[in-house]
């Protein structure tokens, strides 16, 4: 038998006054990801086969960053957790299967918890289900679930319209839940805005199922901290630390060693590779892909980058770039967006690479600038070697061939082409191509005046 369909409505119209912020909630980056694309993720892992998210302040930022991933309903005024709901009800018109409701701040709720929530939802046939947890400490602003002697659920009480007794207890409302439809949304139509924030409380049609006699569940989560919520910029570093835990977590058992994970910060979607050893205080983000066998850090950001095997990346940054196996960095490199290294070279210390194609076995060890330019196979690059790429106007390629010798301080100005081979002497300042296999020298010759330098002291001492 094929599972029932069933969808899911997010909530995520909320002004989150208490973010203080101009950047809507779900789009506050959390490990890499906007805080909206969890729940999303969550919905899929669960089975949804429809998303609808509510949207409402600043509703086109959100729209815009989501497009393509679920529908959007408009919340124009926000009312409130039960308005929401109120206004997808033209979109699911005819719909009669179960919604799965949840708020768009609570980013580590993960498909196994909802899947849960849901399966015991269709087994006990309830009208409605929430899900709930038990806090290990003051449950703060959470709603409260409220139960009777026997342990059957009554209702939710918000913390703000809770009385002394109320607010003692544990067991908070996750504000996830999943409806038979078509009575959600009769329900919805009875809601009253009487309470002390003046807001329809989908969670006040938890107690008007109960005062029909209507089957209402409730599922404890197995692990509370899936639950929480991000109200706050204070809520969010905690959740931001439960989740790097969690994918480092997931790493080091995958066979990654994290010298230390507390110095350690690994956005949602990086993949690294087998007994690679990431050191302290590094930062892997956005899409970057690490190989087996890397040596990464300590103090390395790399950010949107493949690495390969064996790569070692010592106290440098590298952002949108692509290395090949047992390249070398660092330490203090800088490879920015558009650096490409081939197989086994290495870009030491103080080296600015950026926009540029490094083949394999170049060695650039020290102190250089290659930007806009090619850099063949076997290259070896003196230190302080510069390719002047700008003219002020336009930025201009560099194109040094296989095998050549760059000589240190070297001062390539580009458009310029070193042909295979070729030697560059150093201090050259090089502005006209160079043959293959041959040797530019771009410099004054050498003076040396004898003698100069014992008659100039002999000349002060005898003034003096
Ligand atoms: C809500 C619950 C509370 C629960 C907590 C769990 C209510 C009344 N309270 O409180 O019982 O313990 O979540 O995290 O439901 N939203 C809209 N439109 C609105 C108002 C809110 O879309 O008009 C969205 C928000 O953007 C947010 C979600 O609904 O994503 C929850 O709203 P929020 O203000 O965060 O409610 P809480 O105070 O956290
Ligand atoms: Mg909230």
């Amino acid at each position: 038998m094929s599972k029932p369909s069933l969808t899911a409505v997010v909530m995520a119209a909320g002004k989150s006054t208490r973010m203080k912020s101009r950047l809507p909630k779900p789009l506050h980056p959390l490990c890499g990801k906007p805080l909206l694309s969890y729940v999303l993720d969550a919905c899929l892992q669960a089975g949804c086969s429809r998303l609808i998210v509510v949207v409402g302040h600043e509703a086109e930022r959100v729209q815009e960053m989501f497009h393509g991933q679920c529908e959007f309903v408009l919340q124009e005024q926000q009312l409130g957790t039960g308005h929401a709901v109120m206004v997808t009800q033209p979109a699911l018109q005819n719909y009669q299967g179960d919604l799965l409701v949840l708020p768009g701040d609570t980013p580590l709720i993960d498909g196994h918890t909802l899947q849960t929530l849901v399966e015991h939802h269709q087994r006990t046939n309830a009208v409605a289900t929430l899900l709930s947890a038990v806090l290990p400490h003051d449950a703060g602003m959470y709603g409260r679930v409220l139960r009777d002697s026997f342990g059957n659920v009554l209702g939710i009480v918000e913390a703000k319209d809770a009385s002394p007794e109320q607010l003692a207890v544990r067991e908070i409302n996750t504000s996830i839940y999943c409806f038979k439809a078509p009575a959600l949304f009769d329900a919805l139509q009875r809601l009253r805005p009487d309470n002390a924030q003046g807001e329809y409380y989908l969670t006040d049609v938890i107690g008007l199922f109960t005062q029909e006699g209507r089957k209402v569940e409730a599922v404890v989560a197995d692990d509370w901290q899936v639950t929480l919520g991000v109200n706050t910029r204070v809520e969010l570093a905690d959740v931001a630390s439960r989740l790097r835990w969690r994918i480092m977590e997931r790493l080091m058992l995958s066979g990654v060693t994290i010298v230390d994970p507390a110095s350690t910060y690994i956005d949602a979607d990086v993949q690294v590779g087998q007994d690679t050893t990431i050191y302290p205080n590094t930062y892997l983000l956005g899409s970057t892909v690490i190989g087996e066998e890397c040596q990464i850090g300590p103090m390395a950001r790399i950010e949107n980058s493949q690495l390969g095997d064996r790569v070692t990346v010592l106290a440098s940054q590298v952002v949108e770039s692509t290395l090949d196996d047992d390249v070398r960095v660092g330490p203090f490199a800088n490879l920015r967006p558009g650096t490409v290294v081939g197989k086994r070279s290495k870009i030491g210390d103080f080296v600015e690479v950026k926009n540029a194609v490094i083949e394999e076995d170049v060695s650039m060890a020290h102190l250089t600038y290659v930007g806009d330019a090619n850099v063949g196979a076997g290259t070896n690059i003196g230190a302080g070697t510069i390719t002047c790429n700008y003219d002020g106007n336009r930025k201009h390629r560099t194109v040094i061939g296989k095998g050549c010798f760059i000589g240190s301080h070297a001062t390539l100005i580009a458009p310029v082409e070193i042909g295979d081979g070729a030697y560059v002497a150093a201090a050259s300042p090089v502005n006209q191509n160079v043959p293959p296999d041959s040797l530019a020298i771009a410099r004054c010759r050498q003076e040396v005046k004898e003698g100069w330098a014992k008659r100039r002291r002999e000349q002060s001492s005898s003034e003096g």
